[in-house]
């Protein structure tokens, strides 16, 4: 198995509030990797210094064997690691279609280079009626962001990290608040849209997290108590004592 993302002993404080003690983490290319925990264990602060939204307070991080450690946000994207966000990160009033064809712009330029033209804006909106098909928003187009369901949302927010055609990509809860037949259709899409690439999830249903996720780790308060496949961490005394036995 080939590494793609390697954290070594990661720690990450907030003004003398110590949120991340030593994480060591490593995913490997093509897995999928559930992060489970209760709530304010340190699971979004470690997508924050993984992605540059906020610096580590020491260790280092290595992507495909770069270290990544501290770079910006748009650094980091531009070296295909995309995430989603916990909170949604969709403008409420551009259409569907126009929160996609953003991103693709976007990363159209930063790829832009005297080999490749920009492309035509056929080329921009094909792609961007592409990715809504993927994600099954097409029929949903040209409705203003803000106005879809829910659960519609959170799919588009999950487009939005796909538009950058990341290699890994990693969500931050993203069935957090969906009903169940929300969380079920977003379970399709995320086995559907990951296919071929590498996820890192962060998931407090635990039925969501055992039919996504290859691997699962549990992070209690600032450390990863145990990395397994679902049977492994199902056992694990610490964990049954620590995190599964309890109320998230
Ligand atoms: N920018 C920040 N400044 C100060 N403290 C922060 C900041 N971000 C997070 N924290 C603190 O770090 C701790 C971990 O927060 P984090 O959001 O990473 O938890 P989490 O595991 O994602 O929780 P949840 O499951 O509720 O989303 C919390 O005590 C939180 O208050
Ligand atoms: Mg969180």
């Amino acid at each position: 198995m080939t590494v793609l993302l390697q954290i070594n002993s990661v720690k990450k404080d907030f003004s003398g509030l110590d949120v991340l003690l030593g994480i060591n983490l490593t995913i490997e290319d093509g897995e999928r990797h559930a992060i489970i925990g209760p709530n304010g264990a340190g699971k979004s602060t470690l997508f924050n210094v993984i992605t540059g939204r906020h610096r580590v307070s020491d260790g280092q991080i290595l992507f495909k064997d770069r270290d990544i450690t501290n770079w910006s946000p748009h650094r980091v994207s531009r070296i295909g690691l995309a995430r989603s966000f916990q909170v949604t990160n969709i403008f409420p009033n551009m259409t569907v279609h126009e929160n996609i064809r953003n991103v693709i712009v976007s990363k159209k330029k930063m790829r832009f280079n005297i080999f490749r033209a920009l492309g035509s804006i056929e080329e921009v909106n094909s792609e961007t009626r592409g990715l809504l098909e993927t994600i099954g928003l097409a029929t949903h187009s040209d409705t203003p962001a803000g106005e879809l369901a829910y659960g519609h949302q959170r799919a588009l927010e999950i487009g939005l990290a796909l538009a950058m055609e990341p290699e890994l990509i990693l969500l931050d809860e993203p069935t957090a608040g969906m009903t169940t037949e929300e969380t079920r259709d977003a379970v399709k899409l995320i086995k559907r849209v990951t296919a071929g690439k590498t996820l890192v999830i962060i998931e407090h249903d635990m039925n969501v997290v055992f039919s996504i996720s290859d691997r699962i780790s549990v992070l209690y308060y600032g450390k990863i108590l145990a990395t397994g496949a679902a049977e492994e961490i199902r056992e694990n005394q610490e964990v049954k004592k620590a995190y599964l036995g309890s109320k998230k």
